[in-house]
């Protein structure tokens, strides 16, 4: 009877897997923050794509974590960088089946791990950024990807990156916008995942944890710039906003059930004070209750194991 009426979906192909691959790595490295999750060296890479479409996911999320740090984030835009290298990889493995993504923002690739370049004094420069945006999706796309998730919250990211695709011959490379992004402490154990050089905060161009109405007005603009699908993270602190995006956007809401919030429910789950598998399928389905489509979470291959 419950199933017969059940209101909220969960499906594999509703599940996207964010996964990291360190250049020049020779064996998987624990990211101890986020238990179960690693580095993946690109053989790891694949053999952990395969098993993640196997288990029927819709999609793979990809950051790159480079050897070398520069001010400009070199790495993201060199066709020989970690992550192009790597999403070349699962194209050549995967083919066009299940969509390949890849994090478009330069702080994995920065020595001061912001996700833009900075100006003279020392502050994120939204402009100067855009320019590097435009050049790190073309490289991507050529490497492979399907859809670009530009994360960096500059002003104007989608459309800019619309245009250097158009131009580029990818008119059908999409962008899934992360929209509405909030300067959370959530994100700490993705700091570790991708050896962040951060010090500070990324309060200049990420939303207040208090704002709901701002973030309507960011996913109007990324809509109007070209986003073939939106992005709300985090997710759990944030189901509200979910759901008024949901409610309004023309295109596919995503929502990131990040590092933090995976964090979480591991170490409860790890010291035996919540029941591991009842607690991720009710965390992924009241995502799903409150609006979003699609879902990226750590989780994802194992949830998807469970699903079948
Ligand atoms: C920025 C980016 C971040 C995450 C995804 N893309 C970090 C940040 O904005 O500080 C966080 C993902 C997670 O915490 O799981 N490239």
């Amino acid at each position: 009877m419950r199933r017969l009426v059940s209101e909220t979906t969960l499906r594999p192909r509703q599940l996207i897997l964010p996964m990291f691959v360190a250049e020049g790595a020779e064996a998987p490295k624990p990211i101890s923050s986020m238990p179960g999750v690693v580095q993946h060296t690109r053989d790891s890479l694949r053999k952990a794509a395969v098993d993640a479409v196997r288990a029927g996911v819709g999609g793979l999320m990809l950051f790159g974590v480079p050897k070398v740090h520069d001010a400009i984030g070199s790495g993201a835009t060199d066709d020989d960088g970690v992550l192009n290298v790597a999403l070349r990889d699962l194209r050549a493995e995967l083919g066009d089946d299940t969509v390949i993504m890849a994090d478009t923002c330069l702080d994995e690739f920065t020595d001061h791990g912001h996700c833009g370049v900075l100006d003279a004094e020392g502050g994120v420069d939204n402009d100067a950024t855009l320019a590097r945006y435009a050049e790190m999706a073309v490289a991507q796309a050529r490497a492979g990807a399907h859809l670009l998730g530009p994360s960096g919250m500059m002003d104007g990211q989608v459309g800019v990156i619309r245009k250097a695709l158009d131009e580029a011959g990818y008119e059908g490379t999409g962008i899934l916008a992360y929209s509405a992004k909030y300067a959370s402490a959530f994100y700490g154990p993705f700091r570790e995942a991708v050896d962040s050089q951060l010090k500070g905060d990324r309060k200049t161009y990420q939303q207040d944890p208090g704002n709901a109405r701002e973030a309507l007005r960011e996913i109007e603009l990324d809509v109007a710039e070209g986003a073939d699908a939106i992005m709300v993270k985090p997710a759990l602190s944030y189901l509200d906003v979910i759901k008024a995006a949901a409610e309004t956007s023309p295109v596919p809401v995503a929502a990131y059930n990040i590092s933090g919030e995976y964090a979480m429910v591991e170490a409860a789950c790890a010291n035996g004070w919540l029941d591991r598998q009842r607690t991720v399928l009710e965390v992924l389905t009241s995502i799903r209750r409150a609006g979003a489509d699609l879902i990226l979470t750590y989780w994802a291959a194992e949830a998807a194991d469970w699903l079948d």
